[in-house]
């Protein structure tokens, strides 16, 4: 009997196992091993195509060399041009391609736009070869401290510390460096690839890229988003590692996707960053949008060839279909510097909206104008504030985008018009596939310019997507994007109003019976650019093309809000991305913290995960952990599939509503710690979640934690990935205290502490030593919050000594741009808080106009013995008292409070505490 139940129990265990990997269709995707490139370069042993560097010489600035082949076998093999180029702050530049003068049957792609423009111009020239060692290498300066060294036979490149002698990062040090030159097809080739019932035509043949990079002084490697796994990424080879499949880079639209995979899903950043404790961070980025493998060596993996290995090192072997070398090295050494070298090169995140980092209320689908009317009053009625209502593909006419269905939605003017009237805004669906009806004006205009893209015939693409046969629009070319932007004008977008803004979904492209549900990579773009070579940046131009045709209709005084699904490279400079269509399970709600993470260590700050999870429906407890967890998520929105029950706030009973609204309650409190913090990733690319290791690089037991992360330098958040948990082990970094922060409790640094957890909030802790702004009045919408009072909360430190800064400007306009914000550090010590402006002086003309003021000032840590405080220059005595820490919140704990001490925020002061 007892058999019989287990045997039942392993039954059911297997089924639900099932279950979750049958969901994901597996067989629908490629394998490395059905991927001939990848299977290829990962069968290659290091040595086998050996290049030499040779004419080693200094043009234009740059240190220039050939690469020629090593053995005889390789007589097929031209001469490639390498090109090394130094730029400020530590950035060293490898391009390596094909000499246009020995003719090659066509110019490889080269991805345009990527690039800030400004980059260029901080390029070092390069006056001469610092050294050369026995003609065995050359060596360039790249920075203080840093030199760049070529070594000759076979090439390598590594970067080395001078002081040290250490090297930093190096590329092809194993010698598995192949690079597959494009010839003319003989009558013997065949090309062609299929995969299930599809044919690649391949007509360019094979023409990919590998090579190795090693990262020194790492104890780990994050980052290539984009996928559902741990931050630290895993070995996929190498002795005692599970042989897995590599990393994949290629954007694909991926139906239920499982929670813990090296499968690539909805974008591409080929940007790695290491860290270690023996050296901090560097890092590596390969500008190519070709499909991407990557591999993460495990130590040993190379034991055959004898080479000792410096302990504290990390191999990985890069692997691209298509394109050219075009790679940078970025010398941190701190991780912060890392997002700093790596963004001069691809941008830093753009400055959202106030409105788009509050509270976004999202379904698959409001159904019409009623629906939307009642949901939004619901949330009045409620006392909940949100920000914005989306409406999903079916608010269409048919899935034509820019249009509306007039039965459901037949005043969209109106609609948008009531919720601005509460300072709210509406977010609309355009996608990029266009329904081929040759009545739908677009499809009409699109197909008689020219402007879609090509399949292998030379035809327009016709793909099957949400409204059956479809057509997608070629924005590689900067002429559809301009005309794609000028869709968005509200002459051209009927029923859009200014409240309105966007979402590009499905940009991977999806292509619901394409290979991989994606477009083949055999049809062609501008320029006759093949598919393969540019895929992962399609979604990319896509989203750019859109957040212009934003700027272009606020004439290019309204910030674009565009969120994306697909990225790339530089996406962080358009909008705002999100995880896709994610899973209603713990796990899931677990894994939204890595994947969030290791999107902003690669640039793109503004990203979440779907409040909730998409598919499926989750139980009651679940929904309001992932409030409590996505309050602290850079873009914070509630989102659902079709077939899911409703899941409004409001539908779990009162219980779970206040729940719910406490959490909603904490992101607006913070929105001016948000705010402060968007605008420090907008000017420096450092990220507004971070992890741990970013705040502690010092602090080993940090660095592979993804559960736990920094919101900004002060805030510390845990999240509770399990049902029913009664305790929650918290690792609180660094030599100071942390501050609870619902209660103010104070706990010790360096310590692992055992919580309790209660249903009413996640652990969140702010750091002493720092100062955070908060807004403790709530409204109907972040935009109605403006001139509201500000609270602002002292954590002191051992040496009762705290800091922080507030970034305010209108929130919506490029004012900020020309000087109009208000940029203000609070440092508090001695017993005395001073306000001091950061703005630079020459801006005050057009700083941002403020009344606000601050009217309350916890002091957290503080001895409570002092009953006044002094305003100066005022000269005003104010009491100091026990208040509340949380206005709002039942059961506040009492905490040392300077009361209406009323200052201006945007003047100097000082409080003095007597
Ligand atoms: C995709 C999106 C999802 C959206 C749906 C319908 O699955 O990822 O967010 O709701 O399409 O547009």
């Amino acid at each position: 009997m007892r058999n019989e139940t287990l045997r039942l129990i392993l039954l059911l265990l297997l089924c639900s196992h099932l279950h979750s990997v049958l969901s994901w269709k597996k067989e629908e995707f490629r394998t490395c091993h059905q991927t001939p490139f990848c299977k290829r370069a990962r069968s290659r042993a290091p040595g086998s195509s050996s290049l030499i560097a040779t004419d080693v010489t200094i043009s234009h600035g740059d240190l220039t060399a050939k690469l020629t082949p090593k053995h005889d076998s390789q007589s097929e093999t031209k001469p490639l041009l390498l090109t090394l180029s130094v730029y400020q702050r530590g950035i060293l530049r490898l391009k390596i391609d094909e000499d246009p003068s020995l003719s090659p049957p066509k110019k490889r792609f080269e991805v345009p736009d990527v690039i800030v423009s400004e980059f260029p111009s901080t390029k070092l020239w390069l006056p001469k070869i610092s050294s050369v060692e026995n003609g065995l290498s050359s060596s360039v300066y790249l920075s203080d401290g840093h030199s760049a060294v070529l070594r000759h036979d076979p090439f390598e490149l590594f970067i080395r510390d001078d002081s040290s002698g250490d090297r930093v990062i190096s590329l092809n040090s194993h010698d598995l460096f192949d690079f597959e030159q494009l010839k003319h097809k003989s009558e013997d080739d065949n090309w062609e690839e299929q995969f299930r019932s599809h044919t690649d035509r391949r007509p360019y043949g094979p023409q990919s890229i590998s090579f190795d990079v090693s990262f020194y002084g790492a104890d780990f490697v994050y980052g290539i988003p984009e996928r559902a796994a741990s931050l630290a990424l895993k070995p996929t080879r190498g002795p005692n590692v599970d042989e897995s499949e590599p990393y994949r880079l290629f954007n694909l639209d991926v139906f239920e996707y499982i929670h813990d995979s090296p499968f690539g899903l909805y974008g591409s950043i080929p940007f790695m960053v290491s860290h270690g404790k023996a050296r901090g961070s560097s890092g590596f980025f390969w500008l190519n949008a070709a499909e991407m493998q990557i591999d993460v060596l495990a130590p040993g993996w190379d034991a055959e060839s004898g080479i000792a290995l410096p302990s504290h090192r990390i191999d990985t072997f890069w692997m691209s279909e298509a394109g050219v070398v075009d790679a940078f090295f970025f010398i941190g050494p701190n991780p912060k510097d890392v997002l700093r070298q790596y963004t001069a090169v691809t941008g830093t995140p753009a400055m959202p909206q106030l409105f788009s980092i509050a509270y976004h209320q999202c379904r698959w689908n409001y159904r019409d104008e009623e629906d939307v009317e009642h949901v939004d009053s619901k949330f009045d009625e409620l006392d909940i504030p949100y920000d914005v209502l989306w409406l999903d593909i079916e608010h269409t006419d048919g899935k034509r985008y820019f249009t509306w269905d007039r039965a459901l939605f037949p005043h969209p003017e109106e609609m948008q018009r009531k919720l601005a009237s509460k300072g709210r805004h509406m977010v609309t669906i355009v996608d990029p596939h266009i329904k081929r009806d040759e009545n739908f004006h677009l499809h009409k205009e699109a197909s008689q310019k020219g402007y879609y893209v090509k399949d292998a015939s030379g035809n327009d693409f016709d793909g099957w997507c949400w409204p059956g046969s479809s057509s997608y629009p070629d924005t590689l070319n900067p002429e559809i994007r301009s005309w794609w932007a000028d869709k968005f004008s509200y002459q051209s977008y009927e029923g859009s109003t200014p409240s309105l803004y966007i979402w590009n979904d499905m940009n991977e492209p999806s292509v619901f019976n394409g290979p991989e549900v994606t477009m083949p990579r055999d049809v062609t773009h501008y320029g006759g650019v093949e598919h393969r070579e540019l895929h992962n940046a399609y979604g990319y131009y896509f989203h750019m093309a859109t957040a212009n045709g934003l700027l272009k209709r606020g004439e290019g005084n309204d910030r674009p809000f565009v969120l994306s699904r697909a990225l790339f490279a530089g996406s962080q400079r358009y909008g705002a991305v999100w995880t896709g269509d994610n899973t209603a399970d713990w796990d899931h709600l677990r894994v939204s913290i890595p994947m969030v993470l290791t999107l902003g260590l690669t640039g793109m700050s503004f990203s979440g995960a779907d409040i909730g999870g998409f598919f499926g429906n989750p139980e009651p407890e679940l929904l309001v952990r992932w409030y409590q967890l996505g309050a602290y998520y850079p873009f914070f929105r509630a989102h659902a599939h079709h077939d899911t029950k409703r899941r409004e706030p409001w539908l779990f009973g009162e219980r779970n509503t206040e729940l719910i609204k406490d959490a909603i309650h904490v992101r607006y409190a913070l929105l001016p710690y948000f705010y402060t913090l968007f605008r420090e990733a907008n000017t420096t690319g450092v990220p507004v979640v971070r992890p741990l290791w970013m705040e502690f690089p010092s602090d080993e037991a940090t660095f592979s934690n993804d559960e736990t992360f920094m919101v900004g330098s002060s805030i510390l958040v845990q999240g509770i990935y399990t049902e029913r948990a009664k305790h929650a082990s918290v690792y609180l970094p660094g030599k100071q205290s942390w501050y609870d922060l619902r209660t103010g409790a104070v706990y010790k640094g360096g310590v692992t502490h055992k919580l309790e957890v209660t249903e009413e909030s996640i652990p969140a802790f702010q750091r002493a030593g720092t100062i955070i702004a908060r807004k403790d009045r709530f409204r109907r919408s972040s935009t109605q919050m403006a001139n509201d009072p500000y609270t602002l909360v002292v954590a002191l430190n051992s040496s009762q000594a705290a800091e922080g800064e507030l970034y305010i400007d209108d929130g919506s306009s490029f004012n900020f741009l020309q000087g109009g914000y208000i940029h203000r550090r609070f440092i508090f010590s001695n017993g005395k808080l001073t306000s001091i402006d950061l703005a630079p002086a020459s801006s005050s003309k057009g700083r941002y106009p403020s009344d606000a003021f601050i009217e309350r000032i916890i002091l957290l840590g503080h001895a409570p013995s002092s009953k006044n405080a002094l305003i100066e220059p005022s000269n005003q005595k104010v009491d100091i008292e026990l208040g509340p820490l949380w206005v709002l919140r039942a059961r506040a704990p009492a905490v040392t409070t300077i009361r209406r001490p009323n200052v201006r925020v945007a003047e100097d002061w000082t409080i003095t505490v007597i």
